[in-house]
């Protein structure tokens, strides 16, 4: 494994991420401090519910499409707590031979995967952070699992909202789009204040990752910035869109669902 937050960071002090957005989800793998975060972030933005879900069952339609179209490697970045159906489950229940490399800076998700990620076959676990590329796809376990002359699926699912303008999210995803090979999709979605410009409760939610200290701050995005995350790829059908409308399983979403959903999400291929 490589570098994550320093080990003297693993603690359970501060807010972290993966554990707020588990609370949300509905999970248990959280502590006193994550659950008082993630609570006054519903208190104020009670969407983030709906929207977490939402997200997750983007997550899910779209690993759904990358097997479906042949991917049969994928590098999960931002894994998050495991909660099933994860990335691995969704891909083998349509073909059983898809490799999965899951990748995330926090301690405390690596050691979730190492119990509920790892009994399945074909799945590694890369503790490192995004912000250094080279050292995500240079490292061995990616190495093991991963050909990088052969297409693969690269999730970036709601996390490059957790990095800020100054850490060059477009400039970070490009240069992933250049180690990939053509034909590698890439799956993304990214928080939003587009659906609730009127509602102040996004904003403070906002600062409730920042007033508490939590380990990574958020950064809300428009669809033109989102948009721009996807430079050099090619959208796939139907483009970058609010979560609900991305090849919904059921009816299309009707505007009283979608008020509630505050990310954007799309798939791209490489050309
Ligand atoms: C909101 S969760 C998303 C989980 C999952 N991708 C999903 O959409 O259901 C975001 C995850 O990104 C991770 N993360 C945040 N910043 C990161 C970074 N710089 N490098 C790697 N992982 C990061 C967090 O630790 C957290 O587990």
């Amino acid at each position: 494994m490589s570098d994550g937050f320093p080990a003297r960071e693993i603690d359970t002090s501060r807010p972290h991420p993966a554990r707020m957005y588990d609370y949300y989800l509905g999970g248990k793998d959280n502590y006193e401090v994550d659950r008082e975060a993630a609570q006054s972030v519903i208190d104020v933005f009670p969407d983030i519910v709906p929207t977490t879900r939402a997200n997750r069952a983007f997550m899910h339609r779209a690993v759904r499409l990358l097997a479906e179209r042949g991917i049969r490697q994928i590098v999960d970045i931002g894994t998050g707590i495991p909660t099933s159906p994860n990335t691995h489950e969704v891909a083998h229940a349509v073909s059983p031979d898809v490799r999965v490399a899951y990748v995330d800076n926090d301690p405390i998700v690596a050691t979730h995967a190492g119990a509920r990620l790892l009994g399945a076959d074909h799945t590694g676990f890369v503790l490192a952070d995004l912000r250094d590329p080279r050292a995500v796809l240079g490292h061995p376990a990616i190495g093991e699992l991963i050909d990088l002359d052969q297409p693969v699926g690269l999730l970036m699912v709601a996390v490059l909202h957790f990095l800020t303008d100054a850490e060059d999210p477009v400039g970070l995803v490009a240069a992933y789009r250049e180690a990939l090979p053509a034909g590698s999709l890439l799956v993304l979605s990214h928080a939003t204040g587009d659906f609730h410009r009127h509602d102040h409760g996004i904003d403070r939610a906002r600062d409730v990752y920042q007033d508490k200290k939590a380990t990574a701050t958020v950064t809300t995005r428009t669809r033109e910035e989102i948009a721009a995350l996807f430079d050099g790829f090619e959208m796939v059908d139907p483009g970058l869109v609010q979560l609900p409308l991305w090849h919904p399983d059921g009816p299309v979403p009707g505007p009283e669902e979608l008020r509630h959903i505050g990310v954007y999400g799309g798939v791209a291929r490489k050309p």
